[in-house]
């Protein structure tokens, strides 16, 4: 069975627009700075290789809003059958230049046809926060649906109140999106609603590269007769 059908953004395509303008400048900086490389962050990639082992062996994994792919190829590294989707299509040729082994699509966390109950994990690593407040529930839905009994769901993203209107990024590139912003126990109480059990958060204080953020990690439950 398919998925079901998700509201489109009503700015989905200005912020596609967006990202493909920030996207050279970003793998750049992802290269130079460190910034968005869980390599040189320990926190982070403490919670990428949990994940990495809770869902080996569990079936394909996605990592939605791959960017440059730097988390995919991360987790490609370490034997698991991922592959990358962006909504921006040059993040995608960024990502299939910088790492050619990995798969890499172009599509909306929106716009995805997950069969039910056909993934290992997925990824939302610093992607989702650009969906509208009424969008991202569907999408967490929708995810939770995708994947198997057992399979876990890892997710980053910016920590506060408020909605964050950005006009420029990454090294002053002029951007039209908007950031919303979550609190963790407002964030973890939707990943539950959608169906998922929260089993871990990590909080980060603001560094240099960003304000506060969370990293939540979930799973879709067990079948009862499991
Ligand atoms: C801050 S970057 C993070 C990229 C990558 N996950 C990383 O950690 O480097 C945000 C990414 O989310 C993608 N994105 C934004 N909205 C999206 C959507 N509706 N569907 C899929 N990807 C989206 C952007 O194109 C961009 O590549």
């Amino acid at each position: 069975m398919r998925s079901h059908p998700v509201d489109r953004p009503a700015d989905l395509d200005v912020v596609r627009e967006s990202y493909d303008r920030v996207a050279d400048n970003y793998a750049h900086m992802v290269a130079t700075t460190g910034m968005g490389d869980i390599r040189r962050h320990p926190w982070l990639m403490a919670s990428m290789d949990v994940f990495a082992d809770s869902v080996r062996g569990l079936g394909p994994v996605l990592d939605v809003g791959c960017g440059p792919g730097t988390v995919t190829a991360y987790l490609a590294e370490r034997g698991l059958d991922v592959s990358g989707v962006d909504l921006s299509p040059r993040m995608i040729e960024n990502a299939r230049r910088l790492h050619p082994e990995c798969r890499f699509s172009v599509a909306s966390a929106t716009e995805l046809d997950l069969a039910e109950a056909s993934l290992g994990g997925i990824l939302g690593w610093w992607s989702l926060f650009n969906l509208p407040r009424d969008i991202l529930p569907q999408v967490l839905a929708l995810f939770a649906r995708a994947l198997k009994p057992g399979g876990h769901f890892i997710t980053g993203t910016h920590v506060g109140d408020g909605d964050l209107v950005r006009t420029e990024a990454y090294g002053g590139v002029p951007v039209r999106w908007t950031t919303h912003k979550w609190r963790p126990e407002q964030y973890a109480a939707l990943i539950e609603q959608a169906g998922l059990l929260p089993i871990a958060e990590l909080r980060l204080p603001s560094n240099e590269f960003s304000g506060p953020t969370v990293v939540i990690h979930a799973k879709r439950p067990e079948a009862p007769d499991s």
